[in-house]
C-alpha cells in the first residue's frame, strides 16, 4: 500500500508533559516515547502517522478538518477537552474520517468531571486505560478500520 493516506495521531492539552507529568497516573513514557513506538506499529500495518500535539483547542479543530481528506483515521487523545469541548465534538462530527477517542489512564475510574466525554459522543469507538499501549492499539484500531474502507 505505498501510496497508502496517514494515520493521525493528535495530542492535547499537557501531553507535551508526559514522563514528569503525575507519572502514578499517567507512566514515565514521553510523548516522543510515544511516537516513535506509534510510527513503528503502524509501519508494520501499511501505514504511516502524522503525530501532533497542541495546548490550544482550535488548532486541535484545524488538525481534524485537515484530517478530513488527508488521513485514513484518527487516533485522538483531547486530553481534558475530551470532557469540555462542543467544538472537538462538532469537528469530529463534521469530517467522513473514522476518530478513535484514546486515553492514557481510564477516565471513568478517575473524577466525576471526567466521566464525561463530549468527544466521545462524535468518535467511532475508545480506547483507555493501558497507559502508552492504549496508542498502540489505537493505531491497530485505525489502521484496521482504514483497511475496510476503499480508497482510503
Ligand atoms: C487523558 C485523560 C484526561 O481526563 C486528562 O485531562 C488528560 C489525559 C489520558 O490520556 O488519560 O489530560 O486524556
Amino acid at each position: 500500500m505505498p501510496d497508502a493516506k496517514p494515520i493521525y495521531v493528535l495530542n492535547g492539552p499537557n501531553l507535551n508533559l508526559l514522563g514528569s507529568r503525575e507519572p502514578e497516573i499517567y507512566g514515565r513514557v514521553t510523548l516522543a516515547e510515544i511516537e516513535t513506538a506509534c510510527a513503528a506499529r503502524a509501519a508494520q500495518m501499511g501505514r504511516s502517522v502524522v503525530f501532533r500535539q497542541s495546548n490550544v483547542e482550535g488548532e486541535l479543530v484545524n488538525w481534524l478538518q485537515e484530517a478530513s481528506d488527508k488521513a485514513a483515521a484518527v487516533v485522538l487523545n483531547a486530553g481534558a477537552y475530551t470532557h469540555t469541548s462542543v467544538a472537538l465534538h462538532d469537528a469530529i462530527k463534521a469530517i467522513a474520517v473514522p476518530v478513535i477517542e484514546t486515553h492514557l489512564s481510564n477516565p471513568a475510574a478517575r473524577e466525576d468531571f471526567r466521566h464525561v466525554s463530549l468527544v466521545g459522543k462524535a468518535a467511532k469507538g475508545v480506547i483507555a486505560g493501558f497507559g502508552a499501549t492504549s496508542y498502540l492499539l489505537a493505531i491497530e484500531a485505525a489502521a484496521l478500520l482504514a483497511n475496510e474502507s476503499k480508497g482510503a
